[in-house]
């Protein structure tokens, strides 16, 4: 099994982190981001000589923590200024935070669904209204920006443009060509595109991620872009992301107003993950990989009509289960109900979710081959 996926369910049943507790014990979890691996040994250590030392007081190392997360992110595609970045708490808020400091209250947002089913939400939250634009090809084998929708959307006085990137579900990620249409659209409408890079650091082999911000010196002009360790080393529940403010002079996304609230332990595990842990990534992406292929093996045998591309990042893979009408419009609730294995609920992601579930895969492959046993059951039995 490989490392660093091969952590036992007696151990994973002990955790009271949501994926672990919102469910039963004889309920399988796939459903929420988070991953079934133990720390990376830098990230552990970090952590266990703060609990030693009783460091556990408020954060401070603000500047600290901008340096870290700059010279990481400037792998994806640009040269990222220290000064631009700014820690937040977590990716909602530095998603929220972007959107409230640089768009007059009021404003339309575009998002493209079906995607995180809290983006239409967090744009409510803070008084602006969702235009959804869905991606074109969604359900098929090139998920892409409906660029000639987003045009229109901006034409007809949205604002703000929030990009999933790489996207969750579908996995896919945007083009160079895309995003730099899509800046050059946002220039022009004078608009502002808020990226959510939370998968960022997930890619599969042979696959490359560039930040919206690296698209060109207009997409720095009219973007931000957040992005956190949290998906990747599985410490969302310590709190700490960061904004990459691609134009300082003209958004006002400050660490005054927004670093306060950062998680100590949170930071502390960031600078050992995107210092100390890369190799360990490196580990967790091939064995993602390695699940995928399984995967591909699974769904063959248990739910052969299925459809689904293989995504390009992160650990949730969009399944296609339409061709089971047994299934329902919500195949998770079918899982679920008749096989005690939660996934994501595909309607909850738009409408366009309609017969679709969200599995996530970051787990042991026993456990994988279990739920899609499951599953092929259940569909076999409502077939
Ligand atoms: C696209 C996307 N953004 C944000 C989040 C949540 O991030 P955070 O817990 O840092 O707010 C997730 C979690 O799965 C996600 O998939």
């Amino acid at each position: 099994m490989p490392f660093p996926l091969d952590v036992p369910e007696s151990v994973l049943r002990r955790r009271r982190s949501q994926k672990w507790v919102a469910y039963p014990e004889d309920v399988l979890p796939l459903f929420v981001a988070e991953t079934d691996v133990l720390l990376a040994p830098a990230i552990r250590e970090r952590l266990a000589d703060a609990v030693a030392d009783g460091d556990t007081g408020y954060f401070a190392e603000i500047e600290r923590l901008a340096g870290v997360c700059a010279r990481y992110y400037s792998r994806f595609g640009f040269e990222v200024p220290e000064e631009s970045v700014v820690p937040v708490n977590d990716v909602g808020v530095g998603v929220r935070e972007s959107l409230a400091r640089t768009l007059p209250a009021g404003s339309g947002v575009v998002y493209t669904p079906p995607v995180y089913m809290p983006f239409g939400p967090w744009i409510r939250r803070v008084g602006m209204s969702p235009v959804a634009v869905p991606l074109i090809d969604h359900d098929g084998e090139d998920p892409r920006l409906d660029l000639a929708g987003i045009e229109r959307a901006l034409a007809d006085g949205a604002r703000g443009v929030l990009l999933s990137h790489p996207h969750n579900p579908t996995g896919v990620l945007h083009s160079a060509a895309e995003l730099t249409e899509l800046a050059d659209l946002a220039a022009r409408h004078d608009a502002v595109v808020v990226s959510d890079e939370i998968w960022a650091p997930l890619t599969m082999p042979g696959v490359r991620f560039s930040s919206f911000l690296a698209a060109s010196n207009t997409a720095r002009g009219v973007g931000l872009a957040i992005s956190s360790a949290s998906k990747a080393f599985n410490l969302a529940g310590l709190k700490c992301a960061f904004v990459v403010n691609g134009n300082p002079e003209r958004f006002e996304v400050r660490r005054s107003a927004l670093s306060g609230a950062v998680g100590h332990f949170g930071a502390l595990a960031a600078e050992a993950a995107l210092t100390g842990s890369l190799d360990w990534l490196a580990s967790m992406n091939a064995a993602l990989a390695s699940n995928l292929d399984l995967m591909e093996r699974l769904m063959a045998e248990h739910l052969p009509r299925a459809r689904w591309r293989r995504p390009d990042a992160g650990f949730v893979a969009w399944l296609d289960l339409r061709s089971y009408p047994g299934l329902g419009d919500d195949p998770a609730a079918a899982f679920l109900d008749g096989g005690k294995v939660a996934l994501s609920n595909g309607p909850a992601f738009g409408s366009q979710g309609k017969g679709f579930a969200r599995v996530n895969f970051a787990c042991s492959e026993e456990l994988l081959t279990e739920a899609f046993t499951r599953m092929g059951r259940v569909a076999a039995e409502r077939d």
